[in-house]
């Protein structure tokens, strides 16, 4: 069955139970998206997405919210507009998106000033690095949760990371802060293709990143270098 709504004031007709974001993909409008995965469940956490609905206080998030029969719908409007770029510059004034370039791009389109916020307390934590595959740098941790989800029932089943603590201190843990090799973690590295911002980045491109060469990289990986040039610890 289709229904049919007004999107930016163009008449438009879906199938019934496509979200306002697919309907707006389908029909050719760009609404940004962070916590947004093909691959996830949906939860509408970054609010990136909200566009305005007649008739509705709040502004909705496209991505979860089902297009209805005669919704009339805004996706630009100056309201809509103005708390995107808000939204952009809370995650620059808290967070290191130095690795995350699809937001750094929002934030050229929407006009968003990364110092809006001088007073915010940056998210900072130390670069866990407690296995082969892949660095945790939690500084960049925008709590999308889209790695969450594939290491559970999205995609892994495997559960061995979830979100930890409460309001500010919330972050992605393992339980017990166990180390990863510690966790039922198989290494699958699902986790790090979700992730939109650098937060998970695979042990080779960090150690590459930090000045090491592939041959030195080599020589870790088979354990024959003692030395690890990051830590200044014995590796094995
Ligand atoms: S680590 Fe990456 S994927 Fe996981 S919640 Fe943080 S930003 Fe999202
Ligand atoms: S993309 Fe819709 S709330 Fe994040």
């Amino acid at each position: 069955m289709t229904i049919t709504f007004s999107m930016d004031g163009k008449e438009i007709s879906v199938e019934q139970g496509l979200t306002l974001l697919d309907a707006a993909r389908e029909n050719g409008t760009d609404i940004p998206t962070i916590c947004f995965h093909e691959a996830t469940t949906s939860n509408a956490l970054c609010r990136i997405c909200v566009v305005e609905v007649e008739g509705m206080r709040l502004l909705q998030p496209a991505c979860i919210v089902q297009a209805a029969e005669g919704m009339k719908v805004q996706t630009r409007s100056e309201r809509v507009v103005r708390a995107r770029k808000t939204i952009l510059e809370m995650l620059a004034s808290t967070l290191d998106l130095s690795d995350a370039p699809e937001i750094l791009t929002l934030m050229d389109q929407y006009g968003a000033k990364a110092d809006r916020f001088p007073e915010a307390e940056r998210r900072e934590s130390a670069v866990k690095d407690d296995n082969p595959m892949y660095i945790r740098d939690y500084s960049k941790c925008l709590l999308c949760w889209r790695c969450v989800q594939v290491c559970a029932d999205d995609a892994q089943y495997t559960f061995a990371i979830n979100f930890e603590g409460r309001g500010y201190e919330t972050q992605i843990g393992t339980f017990f802060d166990h180390a990863i090799p510690e966790t039922t973690c198989v290494l699958c590295g699902q986790c790090v293709g979700v992730c939109p911002t650098g937060a998970l980045k695979p042990k080779r491109e960090y150690l590459l990143e930090q000045g090491l060469s592939p041959q030195e990289i080599s020589v870790m990986n088979t354990g024959r270098k003692r030395r690890s040039k990051v830590t200044g610890q014995k590796s094995e």
